[in-house]
């Protein structure tokens, strides 16, 4: 057996959370691999609405093994959050979730290690989410971390070294912080987390393969957020592409199977940085309003644009994409012509490759397409499909050399066809 992965192709929030929950009855196994609660992931089904952070969105069905992977930083106190929540809706999740022993710890001082860079940079701060992602994964990749499987013997003395060691960090910048309000109930969630399955995630893993047992990997972020790939420094501080999922899981590369890469018709992006498609005009506004663009995670106005083909297929290149799903065709059901982005202009440059920098004078050459003008929410299936719809379909199939499998018309989870492909 391998692994299937779906992942974000553009700056994070394609609908992840959705499709996983519509993909998982298919699976024996969900893992996330990378991120943690800088993570929204939106499902709706029944009338009932959720958004995870720190937990895959596999969760709802009761059957299926949901793994927090070594990959992925994980904050106890949000994380317990989490589980209240869950429980609270009559959802008790302790028995079909697991999480690696090493996946890295957020604390509560790398939430304010990220409050006090971003308030530093001023004008050229990330957006970040502050949830202590970058400082954390700093201090992974600087080898000064903690993980899961370091609260299972003296956590509290291995916490209080680090605390120390960050609290020296913070004096370099000049920012006031109550440490005790970003501590509270952080014990109280360490205890809470021993509760749950704390695995050899990789182990595992790997034997359910051997096992024939069928695994999806869910990403988070988009690929234009990547640490490597993505629009930098303006991006997030994991590896967001496919190979973050051998590495944030302990898969081997050739373990891989089906790479999903999810999209929507148009394009949002949410904090600073470069946005090439990006519409400051009523019809970015339009998007705005007809697609609820507002973060998961933060509530913050999502910035709108059209489709951006150079960054998809650049994106589509780094990840190996095999099949694309596309959602969201429903919000542009009311704009007479659609308008996708198929080169930048740079000067007196022309060119469809994603360049090394997205420079202020770059310009989109676009193409028009005429739009559906009509309401998608409640097509069954492909045959319903207005032509134009198909046309816009094709064309984007034709650019991009991947066929499109799924395409989502709603938040909802019946709100998914899956074309007649193969
Ligand atoms: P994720 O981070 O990739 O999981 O995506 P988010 O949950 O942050 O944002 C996607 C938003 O769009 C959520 O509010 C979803 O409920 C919603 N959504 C997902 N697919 C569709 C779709 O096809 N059409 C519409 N209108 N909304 C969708
Ligand atoms: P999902 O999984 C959209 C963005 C932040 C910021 C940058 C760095 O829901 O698609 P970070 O907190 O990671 O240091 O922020 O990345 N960002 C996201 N944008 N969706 C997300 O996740 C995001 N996670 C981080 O807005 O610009
Ligand atoms: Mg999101």
């Amino acid at each position: 057996m391998k692994v299937d992965v779906l992942l974000g192709l553009q700056w994070g929030d394609e609908g992840k959370g959705k499709v996983v929950d519509v993909l998982t009855p298919k699976y024996d196994v969900i893992t996330r691999f990378q991120g943690g609660p800088n993570a929204g992931h939106t499902l709706e089904f029944n009338n009932f609405k959720h958004v995870l952070h720190n937990i895959p969105s596999g969760i709802f069905h009761k059957d299926k093994v949901n793994i927090v992977g070594n990959g992925v930083v994980l904050d106890p106190i949000t994380f317990k959050q989490e589980i209240d929540a869950l429980k609270e809706k009559g959802f008790d999740i302790t028995d079909n979730l697991y999480i690696s022993k090493k996946a890295h710890l957020i604390l509560p001082t790398h939430r304010i290690l990220d409050a006090a860079s971003e308030a530093s940079k001023g004008k050229t701060k990330i957006g970040s989410t502050l949830k202590g992602i970058g400082p954390t994964y700093m201090d992974k990749t600087g080898r000064n971390g903690l993980r899961v499987g370091d609260i299972l013997h003296n956590f509290e003395e291995k916490y209080a070294a680090l605390k120390e060691k960050h609290i020296k960090l913070l004096e370099m910048y000049n920012f006031e912080y109550n440490i005790e309000e970003y501590e509270k109930g952080l014990f109280e969630s360490i205890e809470s987390l021993r509760q749950f399955n704390i695995i050899d995630s990789e182990h595992e893993l790997n034997k359910y393969l051997k096992n024939e047992k069928s695994i999806l990997a869910e990403g988070a972020q988009g690929t234009m957020l990547d640490i490597d790939f993505g629009s930098y420094p303006f991006v997030t501080s994991s590896n967001t592409i496919c190979a973050g999922a051998c590495t944030g899981m302990g898969i081997a590369p050739n373990k891989i199977g089906e790479v999903y890469g999810i999209f929507k018709a148009y394009c949002t992006r949410v904090g600073s940085g470069p946005f090439p498609t990006e519409l400051f005009d009523e019809t970015g506004e339009a998007l705005r309003k007809a697609g609820n663009e507002f973060g998961a995670t933060t509530g913050r106005p999502r910035r709108c644009g059209w489709i951006d083909l150079v960054a998809l297929k650049y994106a589509i290149m780094v990840n190996g994409v095999t099949q694309l799903i596309m959602t969201k065709g429903d919000v542009l059901s009311h704009f007479e012509t659609i308008k996708a982005a198929t080169a930048y202009k740079m000067g007196d440059e022309i060119t469809e490759e994603f360049p090394f920098e997205l420079p202020e004078n770059l310009e989109p050459v676009y193409t028009e397409i005429p739009g559906w003008n009509c309401d998608l929410t409640g097509l069954k299936s492909e045959d319903d499909f207005p032509e134009e719809l198909n046309n816009y379909i094709s064309f984007l199939e034709n650019e991009l050399e991947v066929p499109v499998k799924i395409v989502s018309v709603g938040p909802d989870r019946d709100q998914t066809i899956v074309r007649y492909l193969d």
